[in-house]
């Protein structure tokens, strides 16, 4: 167990908060977890007011981009306790980014201690209502003060929770990108850092201006296989088999991916991982072949896609409902989290 400082604040905020329906992103709870990475090893580990912080404005990160996040959920379970979805899988993801950026990786212990301590200090912000969750936060940045373009010696890790309503949104209209890329392969697409998300910025602002809410992204090399959906993974249900664009170092590996095609195959659903042609997919569609299309991500869960537009064509996909898979996916997966259902897979860290 690591000696964890804590200095804790006086007045909760959480009074002002209202947790039946929390703003995705927008409150942080009272405190946040800081270790000062130098000399080679992790140190000072901290729990502290959330607050502004003080750093150099030559600092490594700002300037050359190690900068890098996970993002996870904790839960409420239904006999009260407080349970982690599957924390040693982003644990892994966050060392395999960090590990592509030249950043120190974080040891098991010190990654845990700091979730279980935070969430000890928090817990009252881990919301209740159905659909709800609290939102965990860690990432790591180079905090080197140092003009000079190189890998950088000092680092900062730390966590934010942030309370997090159901997810409404509505079903998504995608448009297949085949000028813009997010990341081709042999680039940093696998790694959650901060680069990826602000160069996707420029063409999801283009396709939002366009009238569609996200992007499809294909491959950079040829622009002819499907890649992800903006910020998830994407499946689609083609006669009754799941079909998903197989792992490569220009897709994220969704901890979401992963369970949903566990749960399909507990289904005894036929899934396919592979290389999607665009070409293939709109084939598909046009014999009205896809049943189903959907993103999955940690703030989504799963996201029901509505319309394709590939090339000039529009496609449509069937309105879903209850017996779709991915709605009952969802509900597997919720009542997983909420100790409804029994938790095959070990996947709730239960705090
Ligand atoms: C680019 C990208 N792909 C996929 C995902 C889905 O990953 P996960 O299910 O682990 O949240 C995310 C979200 O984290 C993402 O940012």
């Amino acid at each position: 167990m690591i000696e964890i400082a804590r200095k804790l604040t006086s007045s909760s905020r959480l009074p002002s908060i209202d947790l039946t329906n929390p703003e995705f992103g927008k409150d942080c709870s009272d405190h946040m977890f800081c270790a000062t990475y130098r000399n080679g090893e992790w140190t000072n580990p901290e729990i502290v007011p959330f607050g502004d912080i003080t750093f150099s404005p030559a600092m490594l990160a700002l300037h050359y981009g190690q900068s890098v996040f996970e993002g996870m959920k904790a839960f409420r379970m239904q006999d009260g306790r407080i349970s982690i979805f599957r924390p040693h899988s982003h644990l892994e993801r966050f060392n395999r980014s960090l590990d592509r950026m030249c950043m120190p990786t974080i040891s098991e212990e010190l990654f845990f201690d700091a979730l279980i301590e935070m969430l000890k200090v928090d817990q009252g912000w881990v919301p209740t209502a159905p659909g709800t969750s609290l939102y965990l936060r860690p990432f790591c940045f180079a905090s080197e003060p140092r003009l000079k373009i190189k890998i950088a010696d000092q680092y900062q890790f730390m966590i934010l929770m942030s309370p997090a309503g159901k997810y409404f949104g509505k079903p998504y209209r995608l448009k297949v990108e085949t000028k813009y890329t997010r990341t081709a392969e042999g680039g940093t697409g696998y790694a959650k850092c901060a680069g990826n998300y602000g160069s996707s910025f420029y063409p999801v602002k283009k396709a939002i201006e366009e009238g569609f809410d996200q992007v499809l992204w294909t491959d950079a090399k040829e622009h002819r296989y499907i890649d992800e959906a903006g910020m998830m993974n994407i499946m689609f249900m083609v006669d009754g088999k799941i079909i998903t664009p197989s792992l490569s170092t220009a897709i994220l590996e969704g901890i979401t991916r992963d369970s949903v095609l566990t749960i399909a195959r507990d289904q005894e659903i036929v899934v396919e991982e592979r290389r999607i042609a665009v070409d293939e997919l709109e084939s598909y569609l046009r014999e009205g072949r896809v049943t189903e299309a959907f993103g999955t991500g940690t703030a989504a869960v799963v996201a029901p896609v509505q319309m394709i537009r590939i090339g000039e064509n529009d496609y449509n996909i069937p309105t879903p409902n209850e017996t779709s898979f991915h709605n009952k996916a969802y509900v597997i997966l919720n009542d997983i989290r909420k100790g409804l259902a029994p938790d095959i897979h070990g996947w709730n860290f239960i705090i």
